[in-house]
């Protein structure tokens, strides 16, 4: 059965954190009724056969320690290679229950304490804290904003992977926050330079299935081996299905040396043992749901252009940045007239909207936005109503 994108569920006491977390995180009342468009999860119902396997599996009662299975490596294999045209092989696949320990493995295995991992800021701002959790030193490759859009930085990228100490780049590709999908040239381009510099890539692909037309995400693993050799590709079925919460996402590593650094790492951190209904979920949606995405970009193409003319015809002092990929809208306040740091308050207690706050992914980010546009579209509606009257609040007083 095709899911309703236009039925809004009922997510409230789940304990799901985009709900019920907001109050605590954004310091309002929940007889305020802020509306969540922040943490990167979805308002819609996850598609049949994945709730189905996993009603088999409740089925047969007995949930002990499994092991991850043959399945999960070929679900796995056979998403990349229908999805996105990479050949990838089943040995290369390993389980972690979230990129971001997957993440956090890698920085273990392939850098010590003191060396540096590049991030190209704004970006996810989790990178930041795992680098510094695990005593690596941020290093910033800045993004360059020209007319509404991102760029690379090659030359600062050749100077930062050029110092010694550095030896990791965590590229975000779909770029959590800002939308870009990076291209074969691009990605060229960073390989090149990493390469030379012998810096270790980690590709953070989770948001990889949400691409817009005429837009195509082109995985690290699909770059010639000199590159991919040197580079961790990282997927998830979490953002594309909405299961954050069954905590299941694979690793790729195509260097069967760096998988045995890899495998030391994730052994050190306990992060081998798979979650029984995360592997069941994540083989369902990869062996059966793939037209779920498509129905699922058809809708949320229909909440951009929404929010595109909204913006274009009722908040001309806000700008798109128009995404590539990802459901997550980054959006310029600079020329609103709210000073940036009063921002996020003006969004959570006047417009009653819970965003996240640019400056959160780095200071290049301040007077931004970061809106989740993955809900009924009546939401987005709602939304931007509120956030007119909040304009007209300011404007009256
Ligand atoms: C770019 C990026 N990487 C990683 C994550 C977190 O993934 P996980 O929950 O699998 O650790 C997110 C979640 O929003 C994200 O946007």
């Amino acid at each position: 059965m095709p899911v309703n994108f236009d039925k809004m569920p009922d997510r409230l006491n789940t304990n799901c954190v985009k709900w019920d977390g907001l109050p605590n995180m954004f310091k309002v009342k929940a007889e305020d009724e802020v509306l969540p468009f922040w943490v990167a999860d979805m308002d819609f119902d996850c598609p049949q056969p994945i709730t189905d396997a996993l009603r088999e599996r409740v089925n047969h009662g007995i949930f002990g320690y499994t092991r991850v299975s043959d399945h999960f490596s070929q679900s796995v294999v056979s998403w990349m290679n229908k999805r996105h045209g990479s050949w990838i092989d089943p040995k290369s696949v390993r389980f972690s229950p979230g990129v971001l320990h997957g993440l956090t493995n890698a920085i273990l295995a392939f850098s010590k304490k003191g060396d540096g991992v590049i991030i190209m800021t704004p970006v996810y701002y989790p990178f930041n804290s795992i680098i510094k959790d695990t005593e690596r030193e941020v290093i910033e490759n800045p993004l360059i904003e020209i007319n509404g859009h991102y760029e690379i930085d090659y030359e600062d990228l050749k100077k930062k992977t050029s110092q010694s100490k550095a030896k990791l780049l965590i590229l975000c590709n779909p770029h959590n926050p800002v939308g870009r999908v990076y291209t074969q040239a691009e990605l060229t381009k960073i390989g090149e330079i990493c390469v030379l510099n012998k810096i270790t890539v980690l590709s953070d692909e989770i948001h990889s299935d949400l691409i817009y037309a005429p837009y195509k995400h082109l995985t690290y693993m699909n770059l010639p081996g000199v590159y991919k050799n040197k580079a961790v590709v990282f997927i998830s079925p979490s953002k594309t299905f909405n299961l954050a919460g069954l905590q299941t996402s694979a690793v790729i590593l195509p260097d069967e040396t760096m998988r045995q650094a890899y495998d030391k790492a994730a052994s050190l951190t306990r992060t081998t043992g798979i979650n029984v209904f995360g592997e069941v979920a994540l083989c369902a949606a990869y062996d059966q749901c793939e037209s779920y995405v498509d129905e699922l970009m058809a809708y949320l193409t229909i909440n951009l252009a929404y929010v595109r003319e909204t913006l274009r015809s009722r908040f001309p002092q806000l700008t798109l940045f128009e995404p590539e990929g990802t459901y997550l809208l980054w959006i310029d306040f600079r020329k609103s007239g709210i000073d940036e740091k009063e921002l996020l308050h003006f969004m959570s207690h006047t417009a009653r909207i819970a965003i996240d706050d640019g400056s959160w992914f780095g200071s290049q980010g301040s007077g931004f936005i970061r809106l989740n546009s993955a809900c009924p579209l009546s939401q987005l509606k709602e939304a931007f109503d509120r956030l007119e009257s909040a304009f007209n609040q300011l404007k009256n007083k």
